[in-house]
């Protein structure tokens, strides 16, 4: 694999799943793939898991790790070509990129939308650039669009759980009082459909998503008759993706929020989150903390699918 931004660069699914279930037996068993190498890791944003799990990842391959998070020690990068650099911004992210790809084997960058302009955000320019410019293999680690190390981990967590060969998969908007990218609902969908389960997407009228990514699923408006016979319940937030809407927020609606009246119509389904979450916005309490709650395996599984990734980008050095 030379890079990791969708879900087309995974390949077989069946045959990614097979490969994490065999790491996760034996995390350490490729240690020696990653000896003298060194991965950089290019936080645009903030975060938790991922910052942590690719981490983790990295060490069990026997890799260095070096973290950057440039909005903090490192100076202010212009990334517009053509700008006159006489503001706040010293340094121009088409000589740092290269820079920091002398340094480093392996560079897995963080950029979330910005919500100034669609075309933008959609052409995902930052990773390009780095795709373009760093002479290196370069992963996602939560683009503008799409959050691939995610996905792979919601993923593998289904196919652990399920108890049929296609599960229901519903993917629900739910209420936030801030305005969120698309790419981990986006990223969802396109997973979800590779992977060819029964798959629907529910949110209220005006959130709807690129149809790139929707593809083949169902939409169902009524939140309630989506959750009928799921199986699996992933709730997220995201901002309005259709113009002239773009990156607004269109509603909090507090129906919305996933509760145990409404895991009552799923055919006992699993909830999913991809975390950080707003409890009793997005999830009640008691639904979340239910035995049928895969948010910590789910985010457990970040070390898996990242180790999965490295794995594959250190044997094609
Ligand atoms: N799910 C996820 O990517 O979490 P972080 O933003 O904490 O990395």
């Amino acid at each position: 694999m030379k890079k990791f931004t969708c879900v087309a660069d995974i390949g077989n699914l069946k045959e990614a799943v097979q490969e994490a279930l065999e790491v996760k037996r034996d995390r350490f068993a490729y240690t020696h793939l990653g000896k003298n190498k060194t991965l950089l890791m290019l936080f645009f944003n903030s975060s938790l898991r991922t910052r942590l799990s690719t981490q983790k990842a990295a060490m069990n391959l026997g890799m260095n790790v070096m973290v950057l998070d440039v909005n903090q020690g490192a100076w202010k990068l212009e990334t517009e070509r053509g700008v006159i650099m006489d503001g706040d911004k010293p340094e121009h992210l088409l000589e740092a990129i290269p820079v920091m790809g002398s340094y480093c084997d392996i560079i897995g960058i963080r950029s979330f939308a910005q919500f100034r302009d669609k075309a933008e955000d959609y052409e995902e320019r930052i990773l390009e650039q780095f795709m373009r410019y760093s002479g290196r293999p370069v992963f996602s680690m939560e683009a503008a669009t799409r959050h691939p190390l995610q996905s792979f981990a919601d993923l593998i967590t289904i196919e652990e759980y399920k108890t049929v060969a296609r599960p229901k998969v519903v993917l629900t908007w739910a209420p936030h009082p801030k305005a969120l990218p698309q790419a981990v609902p986006n990223s969802f969908a396109e997973w979800m459909n590779a992977a060819d389960y029964d798959f629907v997407i529910t949110h209220p009228e005006g959130y709807e998503l690129d149809p790139q990514f929707v593809g083949h699923a169902k939409v169902e408006y009524d939140q309630r008759k989506a959750f009928e016979g799921a199986d699996f319940i992933y709730a997220k937030n995201w901002a309005a993706y259709v113009d002239p809407n773009y990156g607004k927020v269109l509603s909090t609606d507090r129906s919305w929020t996933v509760d145990s009246e409404k895991m009552a119509l799923t055919n006992n389904a699993y909830f999913m989150h991809c975390l950080p979450v707003r409890r009793n916005m997005i999830v009640t309490d008691d639904v979340i903390e239910s035995e049928r709650s895969l948010v910590i395996p789910e985010a457990a599984n970040r070390e898996i699918s990242a180790t999965v990734v490295l794995k594959r980008l250190l044997e094609n050095l």
